[in-house]
């Protein structure tokens, strides 16, 4: 796999090769990498990132992983062979089934002779408020709660962190220790829209909180200008542009 360059990792949610390696010629050199997630990925296929990886960018392959132990680590291990740097699964499918897709990703790196990719759970979705989380999701009790849990339940199965909202960081911080990755998406610089986010921070506030990566999407490839609103969320971050 390869490294990310900076925390900075920027959502490639396009329909397309072409608008996706747009971004990524414009973006590529200042970002610290970038994520494929289910629409380009169901669109395009795994060439998406396959193509990316020729142009030395390193992959987060966001397709949330969750079902039946043995079909996650079949996936898992189908998208180490792709090259991804990071790959994530759903907490909510159980310590078994992350340990199902972390093992064989494993296994499939060490026979490849490549380092493996970081495997992490996505714990609750930053789109999903405290309301929607009681009354339709149906578990009771306040979400950062229920995020510690699956964060503590995934550091036992030996995943390497965590995908949360900037609002759990400390918590997870707390309970998980210094070496676990967290990975925030639902960041917003002052004054640019929510969108369909609702547990948000700045990207200022989720790095001094202790994010390892930021998740960033719409702020930055939707801008009149992506290369400026990069790099002042990079600016905000204090990260020196490459
Ligand atoms: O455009 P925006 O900055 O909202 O993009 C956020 C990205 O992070 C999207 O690609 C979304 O799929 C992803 N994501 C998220 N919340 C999670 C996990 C991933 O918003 N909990």
């Amino acid at each position: 796999m390869l490294s990310f360059k900076n925390p900075l990792i920027i959502a490639l949610d396009v329909d397309t090769m072409a608008q996706a390696e747009k971004l990524v010629d414009q973006l590529g050199p200042y970002a610290g990498g970038f994520k494929v997630g289910m629409q380009l990925y169901n669109s395009v296929g795994p060439e998406a990132v396959r193509r990316l990886r020729e142009k030395r960018v390193p992959v987060f392959v966001d397709l949330k992983l969750h079902d039946i132990p043995n079909t996650v680590a079949g996936a898992a291990r189908v998208l180490t062979r792709h090259g991804a740097s990071i790959l994530n699964v759903h907490a909510a499918g159980g310590a078994a089934m992350m340990a199902a897709a972390l093992n064989a990703s494993r296994e499939e790196a060490a026979r490849e002779g490549s380092k493996p990719p970081l495997v992490v759970a996505v714990t609750v979705l930053t789109s999903v408020s405290q309301d929607v989380f009681n009354k339709e999701i149906g578990i009771t009790g306040p979400i950062q709660e229920q995020v510690v849990k699956w964060a503590l339940l995934a550091k036992e199965a030996g995943l390497d962190g965590v995908v949360a909202s900037p609002l759990e960081i400390t918590p997870i911080r707390e309970a998980c220790g210094q070496d676990f990755v967290i990975i925030t998406p639902g960041v917003r610089p002052a004054g640019a829209a929510a969108n369909d986010q609702q547990r948000t921070m700045t990207p200022g506030e989720a790095a001094g909180l202790g994010a390892t990566y930021l998740v960033v999407g719409r702020p930055v490839t939707a801008a009149p200008d992506p290369v400026k609103a990069l790099q002042a969320i990079l600016d905000e971050i204090n990260c020196v542009h490459i």
